[in-house]
């Protein structure tokens, strides 16, 4: 059982959890990731590990209610125990000093980014961010993003906030004008997918860090496959990164859709 030590509402349906989980916190590095229970028949849920602190023995997760468990794991509260939380899982980052970094993100994708940016930063590389949401209090984590990066874009869907636009035209203006060694996408599934495809046009090595549906998180129950460079792989074992050039997003956002409905229907009969 793991306490949760402080919660911050970045916006009504996004909340920062700061969890006691010691070891972790330790153990973790950037791209590692955990899952997650709520309740002895939780489903499981992998949360990408946002930050650490190790006086105070805690990880911090960012967390979007999306469907039945993620609200469940927002309902919580400061003193209230998850179920269960296991990792640091996931391969780490390949952090090396490359150059120019382009650091994207969107949504909750953020939060992963963050300890991201922070390892490029510190291996010395010249790191750009470019941070999205749909509006203004969706766009999170910026001061966290901007002690560590050497300029950040802001772009809003609506204009409400930074620039209005969508991530890759904030992801463009950075390519036309400099050279960008290594980029890096974290987001849904269809921004990472047109991220992709803009770098792809300018030749640009991207790594994307995916955030498959999990059941065991050990690579045995097969829930997380995705297909990288027409291979099989598994999200949990071999990911959660992988070059986003060989990614078949297409397949990933067919089988995210197939539970939408399971999921809505579910969100009716829950009460939290
Ligand atoms: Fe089961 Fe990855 S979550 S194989």
């Amino acid at each position: 059982m793991n306490k949760i030590l402080s919660k911050t509402y970045f916006s009504e349906k996004v909340v920062k959890l700061e969890v006691e989980a010691p070891l972790i916190a330790k153990a973790r590095k950037p791209g590692n990731f955990v899952i997650v229970r709520v309740g002895e028949k939780g489903e499981r849920m992998p949360l990408t590990i946002a930050d650490a602190n190790l006086e105070r023995g805690s990880i911090t997760l960012v967390v979007q209610v999306m469907g039945v468990s993620s609200r469940k794991l927002c309902a919580l509260e400061v003193g209230d125990y998850i179920t269960d939380l296991v990792g640091p899982l996931g391969k780490p980052t390949h952090i090396e000093k490359v150059g120019t970094v382009l650091a994207c993100g969107g949504g909750v994708g953020v939060a992963p980014l963050l300890p991201i940016v922070r390892a490029f930063k510190e291996a010395g590389n010249r790191v750009v961010s470019v941070i999205a949401g749909r509006n203004k209090d969706l766009v999170i984590l910026e001061d966290e993003i901007r002690a560590s990066s050497d300029e950040v874009i802001i772009m809003t869907d609506d204009g409400s906030y930074g620039k209005k636009g969508l991530i890759t035209e904030g992801m463009e203006e950075v390519i036309k004008r400099e050279k960008v060694d290594l980029a890096v996408t974290i987001g849904p599934a269809i921004m990472m997918k047109f991220c992709e495809k803009l770098t792809r046009k300018y030749d640009i090595p991207t790594v994307a860090s995916l955030n498959a549906l999990m059941v065991d998180g050990t690579g045995m129950c097969g829930a997380c496959r995705v297909t990288v460079g027409g291979k099989t792989r598994f999200t949990c074992v071999d990911g959660p990164e992988f070059d986003a050039h060989l990614i078949d997003f297409d397949e990933i956002l067919s089988r995210l859709g197939g539970f939408k409905d399971t999921e809505v229907a579910k969100l009716h009969d829950v009460e939290v």
